[in-house]
């Protein structure tokens, strides 16, 4: 079946930062997992080039507005394949074919009536390029967000009906009480929508910097109705000469943080509703990381975890798997390299990485490196039983950490197998070979399918796993814990996750 996945796209007016690779990494997780269920993935990631954030900091640079998105978007690009992010396109929004089609879309509603020309006046944050709403607004008339001073700004704008979707919002909520996940953030955007709907500044007369209004061409297209079409947009030119649209829309899941809820609650399945295009079935709502001091991460601080040093010093799987174990996916949480160092050492080294080379250190050393073609261990097999059905349970709700909890206590538990059943001292004793053939069959399988299982977080390490054990179906429904040791002659491994 189609499964279509997408991150926010990301501000070119900076560099990406750890947030940015967070989104992206567990995003990355789910899609691997979808293709190991031999899903039809689409995973879209991308980055957001218009509006007042990037022409002010274009503007502060010196430079024009397209010279900064061209630098900073090669700069987002290049971070994903640092990261192992398997994304099957890389849309910017100042493609020309997003352009036509934001256009194409928005006629469309502007034609459906959903459009008017008013004067807009209110309290605007440039830095989210966002009218705000009397209720969000700090005292001192301050973002909620960015806790700066709001500009009082007045304007001829196109305007989109948003208070004509009411009753239809109160209706997608009622009946689709997954549309928003976790739980949470399900009745915050509920409750956003319940407390009524204003009308929005569906575009721009002071700024050019962006997608021209086709039926008022002195006029762009507010950032946000513009960003928010790029799910569907690159559908229609991702492959060229081949539409996708109809193949994959509406998308399964779009994944963003909490910051960004309204635009994609409210704002985002009423510009559909109101081109007649199907809604997607969830939004996925995480949450932010934070300094290690538990406060928002700011260089001033000093409390930055950067994400190229922990890639530098640790290599990209420790750096996904930190990030999806670490915080508590949907959760706020602090991050920083004291606990990355945690992580690695008492988990990735220590836990699954040495439990890799015992086994086979030991199958090399009592079997000549043959897994015994024996029946496995009852007791071991019966600790992974229904592992992987829940693992994909929770990955259809985005609960990337829970899952990946489930794996770790298995992987927890062969450490305590092999502490209980004792390899070197069965290999002393011929009468017990039997006994030792099973526990080894046992291991092997067990480090299999938990690697099955974790090809999805680290997929360089558990691949070069499977590849030593000879293994090479990845599909998650490989991940069962046979019944007999796979006789395969496995190869010798260098340590997955190395001392530093
Ligand atoms: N351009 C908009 C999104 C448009 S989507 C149609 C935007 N860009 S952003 O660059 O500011 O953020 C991109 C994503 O990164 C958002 O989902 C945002 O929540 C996420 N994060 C940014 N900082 C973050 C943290 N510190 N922690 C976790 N995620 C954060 O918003």
């Amino acid at each position: 079946m189609a499964f279509y996945i997408t991150t926010a796209i990301s501000y070119v007016n900076g560099a990406p930062h750890l947030g940015h690779a967070y989104e992206a990494i567990a995003t990355d997780v789910i899609a691997r997992h979808m293709r190991q269920r031999n899903e039809d993935v689409f995973f879209l990631t991308g980055t957001d080039e218009h509006g007042e954030p990037v022409a002010d900091a274009a503007k502060d640079q010196g430079v024009t507005p397209q010279v900064l998105a061209d630098e900073n978007a090669a700069r987002f690009r290049a971070l994903l394949p640092q990261l192992d992010v398997s994304n099957d396109f890389f849309i910017r929004t100042t493609d020309a074919e997003h352009h036509r089609r934001v256009q194409e879309v928005l006629r469309r509603v502007h034609d459906n009536g959903f459009t008017y020309k008013g004067l807009y006046e209110g309290w605007y944050c440039p830095k989210c390029a966002d009218f705000k709403v009397e209720n969000e607004i700090l005292d001192g008339n301050r973002c909620p967000i960015h806790e700066i001073a709001l500009t009082r700004e007045q304007e001829e704008n196109w305007f989109f009906r948003l208070s004509a979707f009411q009753g239809r919002l109160e209706q997608l909520y009622a009946e689709q009480p997954a549309f928003v996940m976790p739980l949470q953030r399900f009745n915050e955007a509920r409750a956003f929508v319940t407390s009524g709907l204003q009308d929005v500044s569906l575009s721009r007369a002071r700024m050019n910097w962006g997608v021209t209004v086709p039926w008022d061409p002195s006029h762009v297209f507010y950032v946000w109705f513009d960003a928010l079409l790029n799910y569907y947009t690159a559908l229609g030119y991702a492959r060229p000469g081949d539409d996708l649209t109809d193949r994959y829309w509406p998308a399964n899941f779009h994944v963003i943080g909490k910051d960004i809820l309204k635009f994609h609650t409210v704002f985002w399945p009423a510009m559909l509703m109101a081109a007649e295009l199907p809604t997607p079935a969830h939004v996925f709502v995480h949450g932010f990381l934070l300094g290690a001091d538990g406060r928002k991460m700011s260089k001033s601080l000093g409390n930055v975890l950067d994400p190229f040093e922990v890639l530098d010093e640790f290599g990209t799987d420790a750096l996904r798997f930190y990030l999806m174990r670490d915080v508590q996916f949907g959760s706020d949480g602090p991050v920083g390299m004291e606990q990355v160092t945690v992580r690695y050492e008492a988990e990735l080294a220590n836990e699954y990485g040495n439990l890799a080379s015992r086994t086979l250190a030991m199958l090399q050393r009592y079997r000549d490196g043959r897994v015994p073609e024996v029946d496995t261990d009852p007791a071991l097999a019966e600790s992974f039983a229904g592992l992987a059905d829940d693992v994909v349970d929770l990955i259809d709700a985005a609960e990337v950490t829970g899952a990946l909890e489930l794996i770790w206590q298995r992987v927890r538990r062969c450490n305590r197998y092999v502490e209980e059943r004792a390899p070197w001292q069965l290999a002393r004793d011929p009468e017990r070979a039997a006994e030792l053939d099973q526990v080894l069959a046992s291991l092997a399988e067990g480090i299999r399918a938990l690697s099955v299982l974790l090809c999805a977080y680290i997929p360089v390490s558990a691949r070069r796993l499977l590849d030593a054990l000879r293994a090479d179906d990845t599909r998650v429904e490989a991940a069962a814990f046979a019944a007999r040791g796979s006789g395969a002659t496995v190869s010798a491994l260098a340590p997955l996750f190395p001392k530093r």
